[in-house]
């Protein structure tokens, strides 16, 4: 049925802050379907791609135990369900955190975002710290998770896809392809030791 266009869901943490001018190359390279990946702006803009045949995705150059990930997100305007625009962190082999999605609900620790993601650019931003996570949407915290007190931190790196996934819907593949764009890059991280 009808997908909610402003019910963009944060599955774990995500959120926003202050706009930044950096460049693409300085943080991030292409991880899958380079060829539904266009840099552009004069590097300060990455658009991804999904149709049937691939969708696309970049990743953090270097891996980090804890730091501030940020990024503008805005995702395409064409409404179909199944695509999902996601930023997150994750360790190599786990997911560890947020995804979000063009429809509603399936998971837990949802957050509606309260607008149309695919109307403007908006800022996620992911704080991971020994303690916590927190996520920010234009400066907004949305989420807060609390790690349990023996928690150990592993080297995470940053990725940000465009893929279809049954769970989020049918994907209506007569509007792809499907576009979201990502902008204002920056992370400051610390390396693990
Ligand atoms: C994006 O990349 C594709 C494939 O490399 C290319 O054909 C297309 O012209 C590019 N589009 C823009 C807007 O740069
Ligand atoms: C994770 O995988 C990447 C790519 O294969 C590799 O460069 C990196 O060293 C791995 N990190 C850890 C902690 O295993
Ligand atoms: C990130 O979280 C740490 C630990 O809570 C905090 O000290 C720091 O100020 C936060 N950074 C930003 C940019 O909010
Ligand atoms: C994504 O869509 C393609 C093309 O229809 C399909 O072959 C693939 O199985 C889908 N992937 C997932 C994870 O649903």
């Amino acid at each position: 049925m009808g997908i909610a266009r402003a019910s963009l869901i944060l599955l774990v943490f995500v959120v926003v802050v202050a706009t930044s001018d950096e460049v693409f190359d300085k943080y991030y390279q292409p991880l899958w379907g380079t060829d539904h990946m266009n840099v552009t702006d004069q590097g300060k803009e990455v658009q991804l791609r999904i149709d049937t045949s691939s969708g696309s995705g970049f990743k953090s150059k270097r891996e980090y135990c804890s730091g501030v990930f940020r990024m503008q997100i805005k995702i395409s305007e064409k409404i179909t369900g199944g695509v999902i625009t996601s930023f997150y962190v994750r360790t190599n082999g786990t997911l560890q955190t947020n995804v979000f999605a063009n429809d509603e609900g399936h998971r837990e620790e949802l957050v509606k975002l309260g607008f149309n993601p695919s109307a403007d650019f908006h800022t996620y931003e992911l704080n991971w710290s020994a303690k916590k996570i927190v996520f920010k949407v234009d400066d907004k915290t949305v989420r807060t998770f609390n790690y349990p007190t023996n928690y150990k931190s592993r080297p995470l790196h940053v990725e940000a896809t465009v893929w279809n996934v049954s769970w989020a819907g049918t994907v209506d593949w007569s509007k792809a392809p499907f576009t979201s764009y990502y902008r204002g890059f920056y992370i400051n991280g610390t390396s693990c030791k």
